[in-house]
């Protein structure tokens, strides 16, 4: 049995895996906490996550009905993310294993949002291409085994969900972005405004939406705030069809220059309504497998984590004491 913790950014989670099987998968968020200034204060998260780590392990532990002592293994985000937030949750990790001599399983965040495909029901076996996108990053992937991903195209500025947080704050809507644009877009005429769709002439598998933040930030001037106040769900349906049009643009390119069998969504934005139905269209087409995970395990969630852990290097009792978070880049090897 495995515990699994995440605190990369703003949630608190703890999970227990049987396998592939989830025992419990507990997320406490700070969203409430974060959405007076609109968007996440990696401080404040920090403090959060020290507060809220022990009894969301306690509540993901009681939830699987599981007792400490039959945990044999404990998996952690050991980056990329806010420093802070990370170090809790490593941690802790490394306290609940070195207090059994248990091993420790750093996880990287993205690998995390992959194999949240590989858990039950259903697992998804690779290969497959895997769109990520979430708030801090937006990339095209090909999974060819269980234990990593290629990077084949990714976001050259923002994150496709920086950019649904960043329009939604320029929309006067809350905090996250994602689901507040997505629900005011449903009222919305997306042909209303004209929208950059980026990268689309570009030959590559790269992404960009800076420049769909900045055009949203020009129409907000142009109208006023009256103004933005009565077109806010054309704004934001318009926002959201071009953030769906360049993602479903370099999937289907990806389909066309791999002999892809399969597709997989992961990361917040994949809990995107408009987004799903666009990509199941796509693999409906070209009859491409498409496996859509529920959304509470699209966004930051531990199961996910634990899932990915089955399948990293575990690292034995007293070897970890020494190991570090990372921010950005890759797992860096143990510091002894
Ligand atoms: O994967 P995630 O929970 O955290 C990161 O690793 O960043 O993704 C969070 C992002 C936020 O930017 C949020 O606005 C976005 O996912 N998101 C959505 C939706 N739900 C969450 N974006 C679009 N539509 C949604 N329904
Ligand atoms: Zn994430």
């Amino acid at each position: 049995m495995l515990l699994a913790i995440e605190t990369s950014c703003d949630d608190t989670c703890a999970a227990v895996l049987d396998g592939a099987r989830i025992r419990s998968n507990v997320i406490s968020s700070q969203a409430a906490a974060h959405a007076g200034f609109g968007g996440v204060v990696p401080e404040v998260a920090a403090r959060h996550h020290l507060e809220l780590v022990e009894p969301v392990v306690e509540a993901a532990l009681g939830e699987a009905g599981v007792a400490l002592e039959e945990i044999d293994a404990v998996a952690a985000t050991a980056g990329p993310g806010l420093i802070g937030a990370l170090l809790v949750g490593i941690s802790t990790a490394k306290a609940i294993a070195a207090a059994r001599r248990l091993p420790l399983i750093p996880v990287d965040h993205i690998q995390g949002h992959v194999a949240a495909n590989f858990l039950e029901p259903e697992p998804l076996e690779p290969p497959f291409l895997c769109l990520i996108a979430s708030g801090g990053h937006t990339m095209l992937a090909a999974v060819r085994d269980h234990a990593g991903h290629e990077v084949l195209g990714q976001t050259l500025d923002d994150a496709a969900g920086e950019a649904f947080d960043k329009s939604a704050r320029l929309l006067g809507l809350g905090y996250p972005g994602g689901p507040a644009v997505q629900h005011e877009a449903e009222e919305g005429d997306a042909e209303a405004f004209e929208m950059p769709v980026a990268m689309a002439r570009n030959p590559g598998l790269d992404f960009s939406f800076s420049g769909l933040k900045t055009a949203v930030l020009y129409r907000c001037r142009e109208l006023g705030a009256e103004g933005v106040a009565e077109r806010r769900a054309d704004l934001a349906a318009s926002f959201q069809a071009a953030v769906v049009e360049q993602l479903v643009t370099k999937l289907k390119r990806a389909l066309k220059q791999g002999d892809w069998e399969a597709v997989a969504l992961g990361g917040g934005v994949a809990a995107n309504g408009p987004l799903r139905e666009a990509v199941a269209e796509i693999c409906e087409e070209r009859g491409v497998r498409l496996k859509l995970v529920p959304i509470s395990l699209c966004t930051d969630n531990a199961a996910m984590i634990g899932s990915a852990a089955r399948f990293a290097p575990r690292i034995e009792y007293p070897d970890y004491l020494g190991y570090d978070a990372f921010a950005t880049g890759e797992a860096r090897a143990v510091a002894h």
